[in-house]
């Protein structure tokens, strides 16, 4: 079964083929990072208005590379939600009026579902069941994972999603948009031990986490002293595993308190290397196995969503709804 994945939640255009026999066959994406970085974050009507232009040239790109045509298609993968309303629409219109036209069904996929099940992309899927930390620029939640489609939220962001306080910390420090990537690198030469930052929540034993307050210190140090290049970098360097700590700390409990061995990173700030260094050394410590999807699928992509089209298709047939859905609860969806 042959299925086409669109994602136009926010400010990336991504198009995928995938194939529930052999896997991705093609994917392309279009970041539109350039575009919004003049604004210091994403601009909606701009980036819908990118998706039109983008999509065409993506869809024909993957055709291209895979060999394929659109009759060859069974199915048409979007994202409906959560994400941008203007932006999820683009994705949806295009998806609709092309499945219409070649009269196969639609799959209205979960972005976050996207995110969760991107590990299955590559050659080596974690196991059922699995703990989930999701954290991108606007979720950060730990979920159960018993099967798939079967999600439990064990906890999430009370404030700003840890891809949102990367962000803004690094709006802060002048680092242009988006910062998680910038911070990161200029954290790299830092010495992180130089700025004591909170580390919010970590004795608030539940699984919840609050990131705003952690941007904030940020913001009261550089009000107190204005630091050099190198206290630039302490200072990203501090922060960034003020974060990790946390990120590690909770998803620890969430493993020991279900009893279950295997972690799944998934969401754009699972591509920092910082984090993952951290998370690796809890696992050898705590005795758990971390399975974290390709760098290039951590971040939003058209191929998580082929990939949760293609299984969502072969259980439940073909949907005849045609919406977005801008705010959406994981626990909300039935199981594959
Ligand atoms: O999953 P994603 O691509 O989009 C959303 O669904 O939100 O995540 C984007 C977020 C942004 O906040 C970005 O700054 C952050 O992930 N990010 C990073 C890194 N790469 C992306 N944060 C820290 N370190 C990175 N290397
Ligand atoms: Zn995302």
């Amino acid at each position: 079964m042959l299925v086409l994945g669109i994602e136009t939640s926010c400010d990336e255009t991504g198009v995928a083929l995938y194939d529930d026999a052999r896997g991705l066959l093609a994917h392309a994406l279009h970041s539109q990072v350039a575009m919004h970085q003049d604004y210091g974050g994403v601009v909606p009507e701009l980036a819908s208005r990118d998706h039109i232009h983008r999509l065409p040239l993506l869809l024909r790109c993957v055709l291209r590379d895979s060999g394929k045509t659109v009759g060859d298609l069974d199915g048409i993968a979007y994202t409906a939600g959560p994400g941008l309303a203007g932006a999820l629409l683009v994705g949806a219109s295009a998806a609709q009026g092309l499945a219409f036209s070649l009269g196969i069904p639609t799959v209205p996929v979960h972005h976050l579902e996207g995110h969760l099940l991107a590990p299955f992309l590559s050659g080596n899927p974690p196991p059922m069941p699995f703990i989930a930390l999701l954290v991108s620029g606007g979720h950060t939640q730990l979920m159960r994972v018993s099967d798939l489609g079967r999600y439990e939220l064990l906890g999430e962001t009370l404030d700003d999603a840890a891809g949102e306080a990367f962000d803004k910390t690094a709006q802060l420090l002048n680092l242009g948009y988006p910062g998680g990537p910038a911070l990161a690198k200029l954290a790299i030469s830092g010495d992180a031990t130089r700025f004591k930052l909170p580390r919010p929540m970590l004795h608030s034993d539940d699984l919840n986490f609050s990131f705003s307050g952690l941007k904030t210190a940020v913001l009261t140090t550089l009000r107190r002293e204005t630091p050099d290049a190198q206290g630039r970098a302490d200072l990203a360097a501090s922060f960034q595993d003020a974060v990790a700590d946390v990120l590690v700390a909770k998803s620890t409990s969430a493993l020991k308190a279900t009893r279950t061995g295997n972690l799944v990173v998934a969401g754009g700030v699972g591509a920092n290397q910082r984090l993952r260094a951290r998370l690796n050394e809890a696992a050898l410590k705590n005795g758990f196995t971390v399975y974290y999807p390709e760098l290039e699928f951590c971040t939003d992509n058209g191929a998580m969503i082929a990939l949760v089209g293609a299984l969502r298709l072969r259980k439940a047939g073909a949907s005849l709804s045609f919406g977005v859905r801008p705010r959406w609860d994981l626990a909300e969806l039935p199981a594959i």
